[in-house]
């Protein structure tokens, strides 16, 4: 493994594969005395750049001793994708107006030097797009991914049964699932062995979703979303430093903003960027704290009905882990990053006990966006089934892993490993307020989460394809 370091910015060059977290990491002969994480780039681009573990508080990923896993119900943010088709005129207006610059004087010095030898890396057909290209690429994230589970949670299926997969309909959510699928069952079994399942992303599916919509409408928190970017003062240093360089520049902290976007976004299709140094670590961690303040207010714990929402998901499991293996041992499901954060907020894994404001950076917060959704970020939930020790009975608990770290829930981690017995796990869950009542759902439309009940064993959908864009074989 390559370590690259750039100013105080340190990442490794692994190719797009996720670490599965190693049990070694007390008993190494030379244990490290320096720790990275804080000066890993990928835990400050706004969730907009390549995957990355989360931060684990040192929980063994492994299951107990004591335990097997018997049931694994996750699900994944599609993989490391394009800028969005909203967030692409204005990446383009900053980036003209540096090379603009650049260009009229024909002075490629300073900062911005490589700029005489860079090129866009957006086809103007692939915003949207999941990537293809590069280690950090999506559509090789979510193969590395589905391989990755398999030698994980092989052991859940029988080689024979036909496996749903459940994706929402959206392009690339789609084709993450049906990589993830190939790299879990290998290519060709991929195609008879599973049974791809598309859940319309339309808000008329009411409780039956991956995608829910609250009718209820939050306004203050909604007042902040609709306020993004807003404005930090490190973003007027990054700009006067560039505009002091180069004569006529005038780019203000909206275009720096945009430029650290298109930063983050150039890793999911090449190894590396050359403008991550050309901001400094300290207007990266105001990027960042923009990028939390943002899922906090518009699909996290400060939007005061996204507990409800993320409640429907999590009432739903439930039925499936009361259940166990008879009705499925593989729920492999596949939405978006604000689908996954307001099931985070129901958990209250990550909730802060302080509020998030626009004018400070919460440091330290528990809500860090890097650590809960990144491109490719999946929320795990494990069945296990334990026998007798000194911690609990035997019996069956349950266990969170988020981006690969065991994540204990506040309140119930008496069970092995630092699970939660099933039975108080139900008493938790019970407690969550129904998403049905508190957004409204209209009777007309489907009350409850019913499509892992009730799905098509065919495999006629495992091989669509949308519109793709420009270069994509
Ligand atoms: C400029 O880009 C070309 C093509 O990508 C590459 O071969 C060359 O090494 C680059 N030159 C410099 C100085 O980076
Ligand atoms: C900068 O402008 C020049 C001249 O218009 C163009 O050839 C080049 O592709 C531009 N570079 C970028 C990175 O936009
Ligand atoms: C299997 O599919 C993946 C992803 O589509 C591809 O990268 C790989 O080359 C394929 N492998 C084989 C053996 O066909
Ligand atoms: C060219 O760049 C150098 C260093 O960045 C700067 O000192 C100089 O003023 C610039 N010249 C023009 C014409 O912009
Ligand atoms: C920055 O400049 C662009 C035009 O180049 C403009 O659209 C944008 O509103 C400006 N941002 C601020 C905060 O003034
Ligand atoms: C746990 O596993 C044992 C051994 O396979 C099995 O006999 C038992 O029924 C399982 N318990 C539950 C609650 O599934
Ligand atoms: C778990 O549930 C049992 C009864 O089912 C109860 O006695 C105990 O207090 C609960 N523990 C926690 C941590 O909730
Ligand atoms: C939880 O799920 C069960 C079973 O699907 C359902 O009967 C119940 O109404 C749900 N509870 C809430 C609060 O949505
Ligand atoms: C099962 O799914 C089909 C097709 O999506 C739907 O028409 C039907 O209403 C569902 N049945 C139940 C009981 O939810």
């Amino acid at each position: 493994m390559e370590r690259t370091c750039a100013g105080l910015i340190c990442f490794c060059l692994l190719p797009a594969a996720t670490a599965i977290a190693s049990s070694s990491v007390f008993s190494q002969s030379l244990i490290s005395q320096q720790v990275f994480d804080g000066e890993n780039f990928l835990k400050y681009d706004g969730v907009r750049g390549p995957y990355v573990d989360r931060v684990s508080y040192g929980v063994n990923r492994e299951p107990p001793a004591q335990c097997s896993v018997d049931q694994v119900i996750m699900i994944k943010r599609h993989g490391e994708r394009y800028p969005a088709s909203g967030e692409g005129p204005s990446i383009e207006q900053a980036l003209n107006k540096v090379n603009s610059t650049l260009v009229g004087s024909d002075n490629y010095t300073g900062d911005l030097a490589f700029l005489k030898n860079w090129t866009y890396f957006v086809p103007s057909d692939c915003y949207e797009a999941e990537t293809w290209t590069g280690p950090y690429a999506g559509l090789t994230d979510a193969y590395n991914h589905g391989k990755e589970y398999r030698s994980r949670y092989g052991h859940l299926w029988d080689g024979n049964s036909i496996v749903p997969l459940f994706t929402s309909d959206f392009q690339r959510v789609i084709e993450t699932a049906q990589r993830f699928g190939e790299g879990f069952f290998g290519n060709d079994t991929y195609s008879t062995k599973a049974a791809l399942n598309i859940i319309s992303e339309s808000s008329s599916q009411g409780a039956d979703s991956l995608t829910p919509t609250c009718r209820k409408q939050d306004d203050n928190a909604q007042k902040i979303c609709d306020g993004l970017p807003y404005h930090l003062p490190q973003l007027d240093v990054a700009a006067d430093r560039l505009n002091a360089q180069y004569h006529g520049l005038n780019v203000n902290w909206t275009d720096v903003y945009n430029l650290m976007l298109m930063t983050a976004y150039e890793l999911n299709t090449r190894p590396t960027s050359d403008w991550i140094d050309v901001f400094t670590t300290d207007e990266w961690v105001s990027f960042a704290h923009i990028w939390n303040t943002n899922f906090y207010y518009c699909s996290g714990p400060g939007n005061e009905y996204m507990r409800a929402v993320g409640s429907l998901y999590v009432n739903a499991t439930l039925s499936l882990l009361r259940e166990g293996p008879s009705s499925g041992s593989l729920f492999f499901n596949f939405a978006h990053d604000s689908n996954i954060t307001p099931i985070i907020t129901a958990l209250g894994i990550a909730t802060p006990s302080e509020t998030l404001t626009t004018d400070q950076i919460a440091f330290g917060t528990r809500w860090n966006i890097q650590d809960i959704v990144p491109m490719g970020g999946r929320l795990t939930i494990e069945r296990l089934n334990c026998t007798d020790s000194a911690l609990a009975p035997a019996g069956t608990f349950v266990r969170l892993v988020l981006n690969e770290a065991v994540v204990p829930l506040q309140g119930c981690q008496n069970g092995p490993g630092y699970s939660c017995p099933l039975d108080n796990y139900t008493s938790f869950v019970n407690g969550l307020p129904s998403f049905v009542a508190e957004c409204e759902v209209p009777k007309s439309e489907p009350q409850y989460l019913g499509f892992w009940w009730n799905y098509t064993t065919s495999n006629e959908k495992n091989h669509v394809r949308g519109s793709r864009c420009h270069g994509l074989a």
